[in-house]
């Protein structure tokens, strides 16, 4: 029996929160799990409103979502994964990879692969009171590849779900291209279930991915599943076709998120800030990505905004065959 493969959307802070998760299963579905962004305590012990209305149930209906916290102590670790127990979330995951400064400096994220014994000493003290299961997102070490080789070894003793490994250093953050060899090496260290993630962009790139990593089945994808969000269904259905209405589907996609935007955002410049930032990443599923993000980052009334949404549809959105996130063919 052949599986299909799992399709992992990646929490990408200030873009997948739950508007753009609840539309995105809405319109092109084709995604197992979602990840929220990372939530964590604040300096007196509470979460930021933003941060709970992001993990609340009622605004997750439909979607399978997976909490994932920031945390570098087994008594908050703890506080987190009860609150989150008690909203009826089984599995939460522990974010190891997030490589900003404002993080890594405060001993949290990416920086606790330098400190494998901290995150040992977390998990003996966390996983046998912990009533939900866990998983794990890393990057390959904070400065170099030797750390995740250290560090796997250390955890095929925990119970863990998953480890999903993002194949880039921490010093690297978003820049340069996925480490593929790493990844492998990772492979032989862990008898965990590991997730790839790392610049998955294309039908093509999956295809040469999970020929030369048979044993990976679960691809966690981030901005390439933004700006083609019918990646998924390609994936899943071995083909690159879209289907015929794809410019519909985009379209109601669209205005549904926004609609969901304008419900909660105060005031038209909120919106359109909020709208302009998805271009980013949407920009690269048009003709002339360079263009399309222009017209869109050219307009300053919701009226103006809507027009260029309308003029990248009519010229060129995916027309050109697939793209890497950088606009690239
Ligand atoms: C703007 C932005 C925000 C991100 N926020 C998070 C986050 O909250 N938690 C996390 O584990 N990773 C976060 N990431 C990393 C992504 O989840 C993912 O690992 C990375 O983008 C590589 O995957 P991709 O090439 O498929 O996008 C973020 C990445 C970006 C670009």
């Amino acid at each position: 029996m052949i599986l299909q493969p799992q399709i992992y959307l990646a929490p990408l802070q200030g873009f997948t929160d739950f508007h753009f998760r609840d539309a995105y299963q809405k319109y092109f579905g084709n995604v197992d799990q979602y990840f929220s962004p990372w939530i964590k305590l604040d300096g007196e012990g509470k979460l930021k409103n933003s941060q709970i209305r992001d993990i609340r149930p009622e605004n997750n209906q439909g979607v399978k979502l997976i909490p994932q916290v920031m945390c570098n102590n087994s008594v908050d670790f703890l506080y987190l994964a009860n609150y989150l127990f008690d909203l009826g979330y089984e599995e939460i995951n522990w974010n190891l990879g997030c490589p900003h400064p404002m993080i890594t400096k405060r001993g949290l994220g990416s920086a606790l692969l330098k400190n494998p014994e901290k995150i040992i000493s977390t998990l003996d003290k966390i996983l046998p009171k912990m009533q939900n299961k866990l998983s794990i997102k890393m990057r390959l070490g904070f400065e170099n590849e030797d750390e995740s080789v250290n560090l796997l070894p250390l955890l095929n003793n925990y119970p863990l779900t998953e480890i999903i490994i993002h194949a880039r250093t921490a010093a690297q953050m978003y820049k340069g291209k996925a480490n593929t060899d790493a990844f492998e090496n990772c492979i032989g260290q862990s008898k965990h279930k590991l997730v790839y993630n790392g610049d998955l962009n294309s039908l093509k790139m999956f295809k040469e991915l999970s020929v030369r990593f048979p044993q990976i089945n679960s691809w966690m994808v981030g901005r390439g599943l933004i700006a083609n969000p019918f990646l998924g269904s390609m994936i899943k259905n071995d083909s690159d076709k879209l289907p015929q209405n794809h410019k519909k589907v985009f379209l109601d996609f669209h205005h549904h998120l926004m609609e969901s935007y304008a419900s909660h955002l105060s005031g038209e410049k909120h919106l359109l800030i909020k709208m302009i930032s998805f271009w980013e990443y949407f920009s690269n599923s048009f003709k002339d990505a360079h263009k399309a993000h222009k017209r869109i980052k050219k307009a300053k009334t919701l009226i103006a905004y809507n027009e260029a949404v309308k003029m990248n549809l009519n010229s060129g959105f995916m027309d050109s065959g697939q793209k890497t996130v950088d606009g690239r063919q």
